[in-house]
C-alpha cells in the first residue's frame, strides 16, 4: 500500500507519499480500505517530532479514518468485510489501508457521506468523553468552548446546543465568530478584543490553551464548575489558585485520548455510538468540513492547518 511517511521532523514538506508494507491484521483487528482521513493538530506535533505514536501503533500519521472493511481478524464478530465504517486510530490514517482494534471502529452515522465520516471519530470521542463523561455537562448549564472554530470546537458547540446547554465560544476573528454563531453558539467572544474571564461564568470549560488560560479559566468557573484541559497550545506549566478552586468547589482535569488503552477507547467509542451518532443521524450535529485535499498531498493540508484560516476539519481524500 501507499502511506504518508514523515521522512524527518520538520515542516509540511517532510510528508511524503511512499510505497510501504501493508499493515498486519491481528486477531482482534479490523482492516479498513481507507476512503478518507482527517488532519488533527496532534499530527502537526508528530510531524515536528514532538509527539511520537504510542508503542505498538502505526508510525504513519492520522488519528481517524473512514472506509470499507476489507478483512477482519479471527476474533472479530462485530464487523464484516464490506461494512462502511469510521475509526478512532492511534495512528496510520494517512494511508490506503489501516488495521485497528475492533473496539475503536464505528458504523458511519446516517446523513453523513463516507468522506465526511473521516472527520468525526476524533472530535466526537474527544468532545463526548471530556465534556459529557468527565465534565458531566447537563441540560441548562453553560459550556465555555475555547477555539470554537477548531475541529474540536465546531463539534463541541453543536453537540452541547443539541443537548440543551447554553454555549459560549472564543474565536480569533469576526469571520470565525459569524461561523460559530451559525453553528448555534449563544455567545461568541473574540479573544483578541475582549477578556473571556471578565465576561463568562461557566459550569464546564473545554480548554485547549493550558497554562496561558489557567487563571482566566478558574475565574470563569461557577461554583461546582469543571475545567477540562485537552490542549496545551498556551504552555504546560502555570500556577493554580487552590484557594479559588476550594471556594468554588471546582475541579480541573487534563486528559489525552491517544494514549488510552484500547479497552478505555472502546468504552468511549460505544458511548459515542449510543449517544452522539443518533444526533448526527438526525442532523442536529453536522460534520464541518473546511476543505478536502488529496491524501498524497498531505503537505498541502498541513500548510492549511498551520495557516489557522480553517473552520472545522480538513479531510484527506483518496
Ligand atoms: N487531549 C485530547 O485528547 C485531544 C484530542 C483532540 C484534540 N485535542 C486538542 O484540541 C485542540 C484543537 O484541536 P483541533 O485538531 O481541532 O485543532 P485546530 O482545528 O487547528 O484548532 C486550533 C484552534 O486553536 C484556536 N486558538 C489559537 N489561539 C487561541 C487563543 N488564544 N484562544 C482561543 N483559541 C485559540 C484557533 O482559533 P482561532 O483561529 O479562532 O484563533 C484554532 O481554532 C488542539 O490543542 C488539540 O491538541 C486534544
Amino acid at each position: 500500500m501507499r502511506a504518508i511517511e514523515i521522512t524527518e521532523p520538520g515542516g509540511p514538506e517532510v510528508l511524503e507519499w511512499h510505497e510501504v508494507p501493508d499493515p498486519e491484521v491481528g486477531r482482534g483487528d479490523v482492516l479498513i480500505d481507507v476512503t478518507a482521513s482527517a488532519v488533527n493538530r496532534a499530527d502537526v506535533l508528530q510531524r515536528q517530532g514532538f509527539y511520537d505514536p504510542p508503542p505498538g501503533t502505526s508510525p504513519y500519521p492520522g488519528l481517524e479514518a473512514s472506509g470499507v472493511v476489507a478483512e477482519v481478524g479471527a476474533d472479530v464478530e462485530q464487523f464484516k468485510p464490506g461494512d462502511a465504517v469510521c475509526a478512532l486510530l492511534g495512528g496510520g490514517g494517512y494511508a490506503e489501508r489501516v488495521a485497528v482494534p475492533w473496539q475503536q471502529v464505528m458504523p458511519v452515522p446516517d446523513r453523513v457521506s463516507p468522506r465526511e465520516a473521516a472527520g468525526l471519530p476524533e472530535v466526537a470521542c474527544t468532545v463526548w468523553s471530556n465534556v459529557f463523561m468527565i465534565g458531566r455537562l447537563r441540560k441548562g448549564e453553560t459550556l465555555l468552548v475555547h477555539g470554537g472554530a477548531s475541529g474540536i470546537g465546531t463539534f463541541a458547540v453543536q453537540l452541547a446546543k443539541a443537548l440543551g446547554s447554553h454555549v459560549v465560544a472564543t474565536v480569533g476573528s469576526a469571520e470565525k465568530a459569524e461561523r460559530v454563531k451559525e453553528l448555534g453558539a449563544d455567545e461568541v467572544i473574540n479573544y483578541r478584543e475582549e477578556s473571556f474571564a471578565d465576561k463568562v461564568r461557566a459550569d464546564v470549560i473545554l480548554d485547549i490553551m493550558g497554562a496561558k488560560y489557567l487563571a482566566g479559566n478558574v475565574k470563569a468557573l461557577r461554583t461546582g464548575g469543571r475545567l477540562v484541559i485537552i490542549g496545551l497550545q498556551g504552555g504546560r506549566k502555570a500556577e493554580l489558585d487552590l484557594g479559588a478552586m476550594l471556594a468554588k468547589r471546582a475541579s480541573v482535569h487534563a486528559t489525552g485520548l491517544r494514549s488510552r488503552p484500547v479497552e478505555e477507547k472502546g468504552v468511549i467509542v460505544r458511548s459515542v455510538v449510543d449517544n452522539v451518532w443518533p444526533l448526527v443521524g438526525a442532523g442536529a450535529v453536522r460534520p464541518v468540513v473546511h476543505a478536502e485535499v488529496p491524501m498524497a498531498d498531505a503537505a498541502q493540508a498541513h500548510r492549511l492547518l498551520d495557516s489557522g484560516e480553517h473552520v472545522g476539519k480538513i479531510l484527506l481524500v483518496r
